[in-house]
């Protein structure tokens, strides 16, 4: 039986896009609600005792496009999950997904964007400038860097974009057999006309790292360039939240909280959380070795979560009032936790009283 928090996606279709590189096309309407450049978490078979495993694939399809949802999933040597898939997944086999999550998603679709991919980093990519094209009015420039032309995914599909909107969409091919490594300086020449715009990065971190310095030195604000980093989760996301002694912690719908502390040692302060969640205000213990997020499912709040790891951003709340620590971030930039974004399944307390809301 699929967790409550799960769904179940059945492949319709199997495309090889490349000789390592798998598209898995799912059936169903209605489908899942999601952003252009969100991913999905997908519960897999374990490894090394452990009995499960969580690997993100983001989305390439559009939620625009009247298409089907689609991941694809490039083999990474010697890697657990994206060999499975590529060997096991087949037409009409059943995968177990976590819902669509992630922040790598232009806040409209009407803004000119830079877009910088890398390999199998073109998913993400993808969804947005398919996206963009069909539901948008923006112009967009994709420079896709690969290793040679028989890597390229998706190649057929770009080419047939740029014949339809040849007004809008601009595609440059990197390739490293014929023009070596995309380094910063040869990056810069090539972005500097469109460094003012709005840029979303996704591919392997030498390749973003010198896309990012390019176009800083180009003059581009922190605030415009949007990174996804892919890396594999550990398998907490399909787990049971980490124990919290449910006596210690408490909730209410205005104000009363539970005593003591809990998930820590005994005799260690916890803190009073005060959260703002759909309209309500829950006033909680928070014991101080406890991640925020498990703090609030223990009391019976029923906050939103998918990865638990720090990488998806589904958890996302900010401090009102107090101090907080985080043990892992993927996904805030230095600009939200600046602004006091915080994602609850990493924080634990800093001080006695602390104020969230998820508005
Ligand atoms: C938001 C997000 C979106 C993503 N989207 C995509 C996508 O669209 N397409 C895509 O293909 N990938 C995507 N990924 C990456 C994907 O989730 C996996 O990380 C990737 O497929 C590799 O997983 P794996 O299980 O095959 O490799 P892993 O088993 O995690 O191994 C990775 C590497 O580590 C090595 N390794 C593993 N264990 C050990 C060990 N004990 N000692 C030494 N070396 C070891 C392996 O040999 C391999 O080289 C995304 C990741 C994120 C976070
Ligand atoms: S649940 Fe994914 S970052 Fe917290």
């Amino acid at each position: 039986m699929a967790e409550p928090r799960t769904h179940r996606l059945v492949i319709a279709e199997v495309i090889e896009e490349t000789a390592d590189a798998r598209s898995l096309v799912f059936e169903g309407t209605p489908q899942l609600p999601y952003e252009p450049g969100q991913f999905l978490t997908f519960k897999l078979p374990g490894t090394q005792g452990q009995p499960v495993t969580a690997r993100c694939y983001s989305l390439a399809s559009s939620p625009h496009t009247g298409e089907p949802m689609k991941v694809t999933v490039k083999r990474v040597p010697g890697g657990h999950g994206s060999n499975w898939l590529c060997d096991h997944a087949v037409p009409g086999a059943e995968l177990e997904v976590l819902p669509p999550a992630g922040t790598f998603t232009p806040p409209g679709l009407d803004t000119d964007l830079l877009l910088v991919a890398g390999g199998s980093g073109i998913t993400p990519v993808m969804s947005i400038l398919k996206s963009v094209l069909t539901r948008g009015r923006a112009r967009l420039v994709l420079l896709y860097a690969n290793r040679s032309e028989s890597a390229v995914i998706f190649r057929d599909e770009l080419r047939e974009l740029t014949e339809d909107y040849p007004d809008r969409l601009q595609v440059v091919h990197w390739l490293e057999t014929l023009q070596g490594l995309p380094a910063t300086d040869r990056l810069a020449t090539e972005l500097a006309p469109y460094a003012g715009r709005v840029a979303y990065l996704c591919g392997p971190k030498p390749l973003m790292d010198a896309a990012e310095v390019a176009l800083r030195g180009l003059g581009a604000t922190r605030e415009r360039l949007h990174r996804e980093r892919f890396f594999s989760l550990s398998g907490a996301a399909f787990g049971a939240p980490a124990a919290v002694d449910s006596s210690a912690v408490g909730s209410s719908g205005a104000g009363s909280s539970g005593a003591g502390s809990s998930g820590s040692a005994p005799d260690e302060p916890g803190s009073t959380a005060r959260v703002e969640l759909d309209g309500a205000t829950h006033e909680i213990t928070w014991p101080s070795g406890t991640p925020l997020l498990d703090a609030l499912l223990a009391a019976g709040v029923d906050a939103p979560y998918s990865c638990r790891e720090g990488a998806c951003a589904a958890c996302t709340c900010r401090v009102l009032e107090g101090e907080v620590k985080m043990t892992r971030n993927e996904v805030l930039d230095d600009v939200d936790l600046a602004d006091g974004y915080i994602l609850a399944c990493q924080s634990l307390p800093l001080t006695p009283r602390v104020g969230i809301t998820y508005s």
